[in-house]
């Protein structure tokens, strides 16, 4: 399975912040928010990554990032002109998905804990599968609403009054029809190519599966200054507790098996001395141990 990572969006909600940096690449505690994302994907076994953003921060990805061969993952750019919407990610990136099934991960949403994801990437067939969390005030979201059976049967854009305290969250796993549902749609009543009516298209069709995230499983969005700075909060709280971290991507692929140990030790020389690379160094220290 490949990866979209869409990192575009113009964060008018974090101006002025965002004036001068996409929103994707402020800082969530002690990384870049993109890499939250990116660390989830590769911890699911994903390993061929498009990132969608606009034109003027293409290149700070590009610095970033760059085409992932140092983690032993392959990173390509999109450009998205303008944000129309979440679905046009897969007109955008028709050619990268070709005929795989394709996650799809917002830029600004972050998850920590739980097997979710890495079991769906591993057992996902065919059709949709999209994940349902339980919030307190779900009319800022995807809405969906389960049957007594446990099954979905409506999912409803931002509604005002929401059927269901259950938001979808920004991880969308399709197979290949999503490129054709995304070209048929038409904008929605603000504008945009509203990935819920992909979602909507599967379940008429009877092909969308509903996976409930367990309680204690952490989904934070971090679009505006307020949870931006909680999402910061709760990353430091957890690293300074445990001292590990999260959302980093040089781990998730040792980990994987993405990268070898000495391909992991020889990344270190290229970092700053910081406590990122001190981190970084103690994680190389514990695969040498358990290699032994
Ligand atoms: O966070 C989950 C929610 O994300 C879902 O529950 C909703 O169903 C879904 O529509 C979306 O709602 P938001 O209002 O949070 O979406 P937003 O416009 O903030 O965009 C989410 C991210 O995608 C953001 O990082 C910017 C990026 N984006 C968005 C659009 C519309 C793009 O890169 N291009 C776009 O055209």
């Amino acid at each position: 399975m490949k990866a979209i990572i869409l990192a575009g969006g113009n964060g008018s909600r974090l101006y002025p912040l965002s004036k001068v940096s996409s929103k994707q690449l402020q800082a969530v505690y002690d990384k870049p928010m993109i890499y939250y994302p990116l660390t989830v994907m590769i911890a699911a076994g994903i390993h061929e990554f498009c990132i969608i953003t606009t034109p003027h921060d293409l290149p700070r990805y590009r610095a970033l990032l760059g085409d992932g061969t140092q983690w032993g993952i392959e990173i390509h750019y999109r450009i998205q002109e303008r944000p129309e919407g979440i679905a046009q990610a897969f007109v955008i990136a028709e050619d990268f998905v070709a005929d795989e099934n394709v996650a799809l991960m917002l830029g600004d949403n972050i998850f920590f804990g739980g097997n979710a994801f890495p079991q769906a990437v591993s057992t996902f067939k065919s059709g949709a599968l999209i994940f349902a969390y339980h919030v307190k005030h779900p009319n800022q979201y995807g809405v969906v609403e389960f049957g007594a059976d446990g099954q979905a049967i409506s999912i409803e854009e931002k509604p005002s009054v929401p059927r269901s305290n259950f938001a979808v969250p920004g991880v969308y796993i399709y197979d290949r029809q999503v490129v054709d549902i995304a070209k048929s749609l038409k904008p929605s009543a603000r504008g945009e190519f509203e990935i819920t009516d992909v979602n909507r298209h599967y379940l008429e069709q009877g092909e969308l599966q509903v996976s409930r995230l367990n309680r204690g499983f952490v989904w934070l969005d971090a679009g505006t200054s307020s949870t931006l700075q909680e999402a910061s909060s709760y990353v430091e709280t957890i690293e300074r507790r445990q001292g590990i971290k999260l959302g980093c991507p040089e781990e998730a692929a040792l980990v994987r098996g993405f990268l070898s140990v000495e391909r992991f030790r020889a990344l270190l020389d290229t970092i700053p001395h910081c406590e990122y690379r001190d981190y970084l160094a103690y994680v190389a220290s514990e695969a040498e141990r358990q290699q032994r």
